[in-house]
């Protein structure tokens, strides 16, 4: 490259090195040796901060969870009525920061659509997140509704013939109805830090959870809070993570949703990066600013924060089930129970993380006709009578704030 070249060898010849003087030089003191070593070094290290600086700068180690792409957090509430309940719903948790949403609004109705090209691919093979996912956006949109002076009457799946189309809501006017979830929705965070090793989360609490289910018909919150329970949730992750990364096809379209890129990261808006992997301040900042990491290294830094951060400290798992998990109206119910009770987490102290790789391989042996490993084990840890596994997290106390993520905003995604 022109700029490694020697100045005086235009045509890109090796210039004759000259000698490096040293202390045994004659004419060199050591005094003088030292100073220019030390001045040497000394621009090295100017110059070397520099770069790092600006490295850190372009990397957005300075700006986590500041900028445009995270006004969607600061900004949903500046507009009432139906617009202001979509901004609510992209607020939503959905599978990766992939937001398959799309939103057509009218005065007196809102229909939320998938995007169906807004999929995990093989890391959710049977689409199933993403119709979770709508289903925590419906939530948010209808407790703004209520907040907002709106009843929302909802249809899933209204039209057979369209399985994007995902909800039709309905609204009329009534009295504002404030809740403690929806003051929620700004603080509500996916959290993948280490939680509060040994602090449970009260029966009274896991009970209070478990009715968030009532009027979210065949939806059911299972806890896993003894120490057997946990065992079990706990080693068919680890188990699931191993098989998830060893299956190619699934690493791989997971990391296509991976993040290393700032400016890119800031004009997609979507997707997930280092900033929210629950690392110390400190690693993260040394991850932006280090060379990229490849896949394989990514892999094997998920597979050991959960099993050496994440499972080590949770404090129970709740498991949510529907009565058909293949059911796209089942999925969307579920997923609006989800968002309540991670919203119920968020506005009580507590921490949540989704945690998916069991029902991320069960699906794929579906897909693939292969043994159902993971599709079994899931189904043995589920008495039958509460339906069948449709979502997962663990739930503890916070050790620290989880970052938030970027959005796209309401423009981007209300449809004509
Ligand atoms: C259906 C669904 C599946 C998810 N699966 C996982 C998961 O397996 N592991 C994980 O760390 N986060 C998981 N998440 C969390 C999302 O990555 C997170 O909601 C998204 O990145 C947006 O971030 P936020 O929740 O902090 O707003 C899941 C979320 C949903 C709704």
């Amino acid at each position: 490259m022109a700029d490694r070249l020697a100045p005086d060898s235009p045509d890109g010849a090796a210039a004759p090195r000259k000698p490096v003087p040293g202390p045994g030089d004659p004419g060199v003191t050591r005094r003088t040796f030292l100073r220019r070593a030390v001045l040497g070094a000394g621009t090295l290290l100017v110059v070397g901060t520099a770069a790092l600086g600006y490295r850190a700068y372009d990397e957005g180690v300075f700006s986590a969870g500041d900028g445009a792409a995270f006004d969607p957090w600061r900004t949903w509430q500046d507009q009432g009525g139906p617009v202001g309940m979509v901004a609510a719903g992209i607020l939503a948790a959905n599978p990766h920061n992939t937001q398959p949403w799309r939103f057509r609004v009218r005065a007196s109705q809102i229909d939320v659509y998938a995007d169906p090209a807004r999929n995990l691919g093989a890391a959710d093979p049977l689409r199933r997140e993403l119709y979770v996912g709508l289903g925590c956006a419906l939530e948010n949109l209808v407790l703004a509704g209520e907040a907002g002076g709106y009843r929302s009457a909802v249809v899933l799946m209204p039209d057979p013939r369209d399985p994007a189309h995902v909800a039709r809501v309905t609204l009329t006017r009534g009295a504002p109805r404030a809740s403690r979830l929806h003051e929620a929705i700004p603080d509500r965070h996916t959290d993948r830090a280490a939680f509060r090793s040994g602090r449970a989360v009260p029966p009274a609490g896991l009970e209070e959870m478990a009715r968030l289910a009532d009027g979210l018909p065949g939806t059911r919150l299972v806890w896993f809070a003894d120490e057997a329970g946990r065992r079990r949730v706990g080693d068919l992750l680890i188990a699931a993570t191993d098989a998830f990364i060893a299956d190619e096809a699934q690493s791989k379209a997971a990391f296509a949703w991976f993040r290393q890129d700032w400016d890119h990261f800031m004009r997609v808006r979507d997707g997930v990066n280092v900033d929210t992997a629950g690392l110390s301040d400190l690693t993260t900042s040394l991850a932006k600013i280090l060379p990229r990491q490849s896949r394989n290294a990514g892999d094997r830094a998920w597979r050991d924060a959960t099993r050496d951060t994440q499972v080590a400290t949770a404090a129970a798992y709740g498991v949510v089930t529907v009565p058909d998990a293949r059911s796209n109206a089942a999925r969307l119910a579920g997923g609006r129970l989800l968002e309540r009770v991670h919203l119920w987490a968020a506005a009580n102290g507590l921490a949540l993380q989704h945690m998916n790789q069991v029902t991320e391989r069960a699906d794929r042996e579906r897909q693939l006709g292969i043994r159902p490993r993971f599709g079994a084990a899931a189904a043995g840890l589920i008495d039958g009578r509460d339906g069948q596994w449709l979502a997962a997290f663990r739930i503890g106390y916070p050790t620290g704030d989880a970052r938030r993520g970027p959005r796209r905003g309401t423009d981007a995604v209300i449809v004509a």
